[in-house]
């Protein structure tokens, strides 16, 4: 395997756990290089189930090295808890952990800040209140405390006052609540320095020297394209770059080092959070998928929206992540469908838009036009051949191809690793 990047290609829960954990196998370092605990990564050994927020889904294969890179933002409460859960459950961390220096650390005043913000929202983005947005919005304003800061007892107390100084008034006369106190807040993350600075380190270098040495590196993408800051429904988007772009600033590792580009897309379309969803059900299909497919966040646990698979979503998605190939999971939850929709463009105010348009209004508003295919009413979680499934389905995928012009190399039927097959 050369150097990946696996990105989610719609709304984020497209499965990526499952595939970075089959594309695992053949790496050597899993490397997460943006968003931070907003993401839930489920991995389905055995009956074991596993969700990883911030850690890399490769830790559950042993002796890979798996990296925190510097566009990730960590929650340490979060990171440590997430540890001690993989522990309890006999995967040994030790040395295979590894985290940048350079990536910022997520404070109680962000997930405050979060929460309050959203509060406020009339029209709310329906965060994971993890802090996620606020703590990037300071590393933008070059107000953030990296974990090389944290590490640093000079310089942490002079952020950390500094940071204080700019949020507890906005605290007290903005939202009417009070502040952190600087010593509460020191002691309780001079404690996490403690425990984490053992995995802090230049992973930039260690990463450009792995490459140099011919070791295979997956980048494991977080969230899904449309919730890219950049090339997402703004402003209902988280606050990283999930695209592929983002693999390079967000490991320190240059485009030309990264050999190949696969998104990971669901048969249909979910959704968790407020925002346009074009394709969304609004019928009774909505319960059935979300009960089929088990659709609940794995972060937060609320329910996801469903709908139909929407081709100009993915297609924009190939386009911004330069995707070379495609996964499709999820196939299975489409089993019983008499018959199922495609979305090929949107109809908005007389004007048909065959690209993704980012006016919220067009978004909100526009009506889906839509192909209709025969279901084919069959199980497919058993099936571990593509020539072995229904010709209906067959055609599903390769009416999806030929949309999206991108190949299809996997295709997923099931949350076990075993149910998973090539498109051979
Ligand atoms: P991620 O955030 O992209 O890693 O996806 P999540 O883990 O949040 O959500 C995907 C869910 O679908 C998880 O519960 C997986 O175990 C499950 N899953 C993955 N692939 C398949 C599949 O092909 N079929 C079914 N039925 N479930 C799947
Ligand atoms: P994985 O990696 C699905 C959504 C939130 C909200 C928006 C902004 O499991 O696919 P944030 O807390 O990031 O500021 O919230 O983004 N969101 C996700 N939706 N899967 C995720 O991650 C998500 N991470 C964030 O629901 O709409
Ligand atoms: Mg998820």
């Amino acid at each position: 395997m050369s150097n990946t990047v696996i990105v989610g290609a719609q709304w984020g829960d497209e499965g990526k756990g499952k595939v970075i954990d089959i594309y695992a196998q053949k790496a050597d370092i899993v490397v997460r290089y943006q968003g931070g605990n907003n993401a839930g990564h489920t991995v389905v050994i055995d009956k074991d189930s596993f969700v990883l927020h911030l850690i890399p889904s490769g830790i559950l294969h042993k002796g890979k090295l798996c990296v925190i890179g510097n566009g990730v933002v960590v929650d340490p409460k979060a990171l440590l808890e997430e540890i001690n859960i993989l522990e309890s459950k006999g995967i040994k961390i030790g040395k295979r952990l590894l985290i940048s220096r350079d990536a910022h650390v997520i404070f109680p005043y962000h997930r405050r800040l979060d929460e309050l913000r959203e509060s406020r929202k009339k029209k709310k983005i329906g965060t994971t209140k993890r802090g996620i947005g606020p703590c990037y919005a300071d590393k933008v304003a070059r107000l953030g405390i990296r974990f090389v800061d944290l590490l640093n007892d000079k310089v942490f107390k002079d952020k950390l006052n500094e940071n204080l100084e700019e949020k507890n008034p906005i605290f007290s006369k903005i939202y009417n609540v009070e502040g952190y106190s600087f010593d509460e807040l020191y002691k309780e993350y001079s404690g996490y320095a403690e425990k984490i600075k053992k995995y802090v380190c230049n992973t930039t270098v260690f990463l450009n020297d792995a490459v140099g040495k011919k070791k295979r590196v997956l980048f494991e993408g977080a969230q899904g394209t449309l919730l890219d800051v950049d090339h997402g429904t703004y402003p209902f988007v988280t606050s990283s770059n999930s695209t592929s772009g983002g693999a390079s600033t967000g490991t320190g590792v240059g485009p030309n080092k990264i050999d190949k580009v696969i998104g990971v897309v669901k048969a249909y379309t979910t959704r968790v959070g407020e925002g346009p969803f074009p394709t969304e059900f609004s019928d009774d299909l909505m319960e059935r998928i979300r009960t089929k497919g088990k659709e609940f966040g794995a972060t937060t646990g609320r329910p996801r929206r469903c709908g139909w698979f929407d081709s100009i979503v993915v297609k924009h998605s190939v386009m911004v992540n330069g995707i070379d190939e495609i996964v499709v999971t999820k196939l299975d939850v489409l089993d019983d469908l008499d018959s199922l929709k495609i979305c090929t463009a949107y109809k908005y105010d007389g004007r048909i838009y065959k690209d993704f348009p980012s006016d919220i209004e067009v978004l909100n508003n526009c009506e889906p036009l839509y192909e209709e295919l025969s279901g084919w009413k069959k199980d497919t979680t058993g099936i571990t051949k593509y020539s072995r499934l229904p010709k209906n389905a067959k055609n599903y995928l390769g009416r999806i191809e030929k949309l999206l012009g991108a190949k299809i190399v996997l295709i997923s039927v099931g949350s076990e690793r075993k149910q998973t097959f090539s498109n051979e």
